[in-house]
Parts: C-alpha cells; structure tokens; sequence
C-alpha cells in the first residue's frame, strides 16, 4: 500500500508578514481558500492503493495540522518531532512507523508547502514513481527548470528504466552554486521537486549504509510508540541521536538507487512572493487581490490584506500585503529580499 507522508516542518521566511515562525506559509491560504497544506492532503489522499496519510511536524504545529485536515474532512496520523532536526531524521521515523505496520509499504513523501496546478498529473505520476519503488527505486520527481536557481537540488537524467517509464539518476547535486546551476541548465538537467516515493524499508535501508544514526534514530524512536487519537510523539532521546541532515544531502546525493519520473505537472515552490503571484489566479489586469482591497489603475500587482482596508492606484509590478500588525510594500522583482528584512528586524529584537 501508499503511505502519503507529509514533511512539515519549514517556516517560509520571505513570505513575511504573512508568514511567521508560529504560523508558518504552509497553513497560510495563500493562493486558494485552502493552505498548500490542505491542497497536499488533498492531492493523495485519494490515489488509489493509499492507506494512511502521515504528517511529520513540530508540537507547535499539531494544532494547525489537526484543525486544517478536519477543515477538508480528511484524516492524517502525526508523528510529533520532538526537535527539528531537518528532513532527514523525520522521513526516516515516517518509514520506520511505516514498516513497522506494513514491510513491503511505500512511503510518497510530500513538501507541504508547495503549489501543483493540475493534480490529475501530479496523481499520474505519483502512480508511476510507486511502481519504480515497488522495483526498489528511490523515484524523485524532475521539473523542468526555468531559470537558475540555487535552491533547489538538480538530477541528470540518465538511462531509461523499467519499461521506459523513469530514468536513472545519474548525477543529483543538492544547492549548487550560481556558475554551476547556469552550466546545468544548458546540460539539460532537472529540479528535484522535492516529492519522493520509496519503498519504506529501501530507504531505511540506505540510512544504514549512509547516515547509521538516522537508521538507528529512526526505528528506535518509533519502537514504543503510541497512538492516541492518531498523534504518535516520537521518542524525545532517541530522536536526538540523529545527526542534523536533508534527506537530499543524506541519500540523494549518494544512492545508486535513485530514480527520476518525468513531472509534466505545473509546479512551484511558493518560495516568494513573486512565486504566490505567479500561482495565484489574476484578473484581466494580471492584478491578484485578497481581503478587504481597492485596486485602480494598477497592473500586475499582488495586494493581499487580513487587516486594514488597503487601496492602491496606479501603480505596476508591486506586492503590498498587510497584516494587523505589519505590512510589506516591494517591487515584485525583490521578493527575494524580504530574508534581508526579516533578518534585520531579529536582529533588532
Ligand atoms: N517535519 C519536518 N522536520 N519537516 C522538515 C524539516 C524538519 O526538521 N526540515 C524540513 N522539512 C520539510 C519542509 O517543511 C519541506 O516540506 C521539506 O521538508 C523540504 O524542506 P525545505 O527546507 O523546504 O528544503 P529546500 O526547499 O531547501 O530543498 C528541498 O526542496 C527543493 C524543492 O522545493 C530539496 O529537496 C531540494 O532538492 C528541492 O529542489
Ligand atoms: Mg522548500
């Protein structure tokens, strides 16, 4: 069977104000009435074969977990992290809980925190990447890139697999510098979306040969564990013992198990404010608008408030978005700059 596991455990710096450390972007509705959260849960929850989705996520967030799957009428298990230690410890407790209950079970894991337009492809796909695992593969999913960028991890696609339907992976570079990405991108390579699909006891498996004490971490923290009314804490010692590590750095970099499925679905990491412009659906005008908000003479603008009434007239290529307590104004262009801020105003204290 298909275990949808949801990593979430980011908080979304550059999407300020809107995003906070105690109410991170992936349970902001931001380019629907529902949280890229919801749309996640959404996206799997019915792919046939899936028997249990899994949220892996910090103690502050259980609320926001519990509340938001309610909200669409569905179910999740959370797997409480006593401490964020990265996506690595975290998937890996995910499989062990997994294995635990099913050895031959593949684990879909999934970012909570980005936005795929046409979820029939993303479900087709997820089919394929399945049956590579079921042939022990650790599938990602490539996107084609666009520009390049150094946030994201790239694969070069190497010889078809299987009955053609996915690729060895022959290289996967995690973040590469500026220079490095420009050159990948003429050689043709992909972004690692981010989205996986393994089987439980593949991956933990690698984590014995790579990262033993994310193994060792993993099945201990699980091995006593408890459900009550679908929230399992995972054990608080054990967890510590894992080293601080992206499942990318971990595994993707090193498996020779690594496979690549072919996205074809629209996709995005909704990382700035630029990118919840790109997703969000716009008027005539290119002009997106939530809340209480008057817009004239203005294009392509996105002007987002939960507080104050905002009116903005005449002006182009901006991001106004206002929060009871804070409001941005930048040029869509420097969406990227709001780290800059944020990191001046912890600074300030
Ligand atoms: N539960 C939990 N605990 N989840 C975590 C933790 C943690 O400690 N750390 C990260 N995550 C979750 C995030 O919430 C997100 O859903 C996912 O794991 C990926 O983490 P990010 O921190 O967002 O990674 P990234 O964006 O730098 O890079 C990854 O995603 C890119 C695509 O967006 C990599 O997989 C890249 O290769 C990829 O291109
Ligand atoms: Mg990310």
């Amino acid at each position: 069977a298909i275990y949808p596991v949801i990593l979430c455990g980011g908080s979304g710096t550059r999407l300020w104000p809107a995003s906070r450390s105690d109410h991170p972007k992936q349970f902001l509705k931001l380019v629907s009435d529902r949280s890229s959260f919801q749309e996640t849960v959404l996206r799997v929850k019915d792919i046939p074969g899936v028997a249990e989705v899994v949220v892996v996520t910090g103690e502050a967030m259980v609320g926001f977990v519990s509340e938001q799957t309610a909200e669409i009428g569905a179910w999740a298990t959370i797997l409480v992290e006593p401490e964020a230690r990265d996506s690595a410890p975290a998937v890996a407790a995910a499989a062990a809980y997994v294995e635990a209950q099913d050895p031959a079970g593949v684990v879909l894991m999934l970012a909570a925190d980005h936005h795929i337009a046409q979820p029939e492809i993303f479900q087709q796909a997820a089919l394929t990447a399945t049956k590579a695992a079921e042939q022990g593969y650790i599938v990602t999913f490539g996107v084609q890139p666009t520009v390049p960028a150094t946030g994201f991890g790239y694969i070069r696609p190497g010889a078809p697999l299987l009955d053609g339907s996915v690729r060895e992976v022959a290289a996967f570079v995690e973040k590469p510098d500026q220079a490095t990405a420009e050159r990948y991108l003429l050689e043709g390579y992909l972004w690692n979306s981010g989205n996986f699909a393994f089987q439980a006891a593949t991956l933990l498996g690698e984590f014995e040969t790579f990262e033993p004490s994310v193994a060792a971490a993993a099945k201990a923290c699980v091995a006593g564990l408890q459900l009550e009314a679908g929230i399992g804490r995972l054990d608080r010692e054990a967890f510590a013992q894992a080293k601080k590590i992206s499942l990318d750095y971990a595994i993707m970099e090193r498996t020779q198990k690594a496979a690549v499925a072919p996205a074809a679905f629209a996709w995005s990491d909704l990382g700035a404010w630029d990118a919840i412009w790109e997703a969000s659906t716009r008027d005539g005008d290119g002009n997106a608008q939530t809340g209480d908000v008057d817009l004239h003479g203005s294009s392509n603008v996105l002007v987002r408030s939960t507080g104050p009434y905002v009116g903005v007239i005449g002006v182009n290529d901006i991001v106004v978005v206002a929060e009871p307590d804070a409001v941005l104004v930048c040029h869509r262009k420097d969406s990227q700059a709001v780290k800059t801020l944020v990191d001046g105003l912890k600074a300030k204290g």
